[in-house]
């Protein structure tokens, strides 16, 4: 496995891969890995020849200053388990190779960026859209790997990668989770105990929410109960619940069987946010 640190650097590799006829696919993370990134790679190795993950925690898309200083870093065990899956490179840039100045150019997804993540954080996918974008045009994949739990990044990417006829094909990885149903996150890591047991109303309430919309229960009593049912729960503050369009990210007024959607979650357990997503109809 190599180490690659800069642009110039992985160009030597890339261009000896393109002679060779080889395709590249790249994980984009953020480092902090679990089995969840662990199935992008394990996903990319069966679809290209060369697989690059990309470790590099992204400043400019944390809105929350005091999450960027605690975002967990575990660069040891992240190589140990990459050197584990065979993994052909790590694209390990520091931050002036990936930002020698500010940029000054800002992307705005419109209407996608409106809800969720995007109107809760403001700034978030702006940051997502500079960072995947530089980290496509330095590492050039042919594939590249995001996971299903950032929904609305994918949905993002997605419109990113048509808008500017970008030429990359994108995967998307179901959402990993643990035995008792939490979503695979990096930021699990800094879970309590008790945040941990009790972070378990995300997904108990995105199940109990479809299973009661599948039932015809009306969306407007569903997502009170949830709101309900999250006051009961002393550690969480819910953020957002809704019933949205799994491609345009736009809410229902209620459930429509005929239609694709999904579920989304935003909620703090403690100071630590998390997010989870369930379709319904996909
Ligand atoms: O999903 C993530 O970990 C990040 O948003 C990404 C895609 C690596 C960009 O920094």
């Amino acid at each position: 496995m190599h180490l690659v640190h800069t642009g110039a650097n992985w160009r030597n590799y890339w261009l000896e891969s393109l002679k060779n006829g080889k395709s590249i696919g790249l994980v984009p993370t953020m480092g902090a890995l679990h089995e969840g990134h662990l199935d992008l790679v394990r996903k990319a190795k069966q679809e290209v020849d060369i697989v690059v993950v990309s470790i590099f925690v992204n400043p400019t898309q944390f809105n929350n200053q005091e999450d960027f200083n605690n975002y967990p870093s575990t660069i040891d065990e992240d190589l140990d388990k990459l050197r584990n899956e065979q993994v052909d490179f790590v694209f390990l840039p520091d931050l002036d190779t990936v930002y020698p100045e500010k940029p000054q150019l800002s992307i705005n997804f419109g209407e996608l960026e409106a809800v969720l993540e995007g109107a809760f954080r403001p700034g978030h996918f702006n940051g997502v859209g500079i960072v995947v974008s530089k980290l496509f045009n330095i590492i050039k994949p042919e594939k590249a790997f995001f996971g299903q739990k950032d929904l609305q990044q994918t949905g993002i990417i997605k419109r990113l990668v048509k808008d500017l006829s970008m030429d990359v094909a994108l995967i998307i990885v179901p959402t990993r989770r643990e035995e008792d149903g939490l979503a695979m996150s990096s930021r699990n890591l800094r879970l309590s105990p008790d945040e941990r047991a009790q972070a378990l109303i995300l997904i108990h309430s995105l199940t109990k929410a479809k299973q009661e919309l599948l039932a015809g229960k009306p969306w407007f009593e569903v997502q009170n109960q949830i709101t309900r049912d999250f006051e009961d729960v002393p550690l969480a503050d819910l953020e957002y619940f809704e019933l949205i369009h799994p491609d345009s990210f736009i809410g229902y007024v209620d459930f429509d069987p005929n239609q694709k959607s999904s579920l989304c979650v935003a909620a703090y357990l403690g100071k630590i946010r998390l997010i989870d997503n369930l379709p319904i109809i996909p």
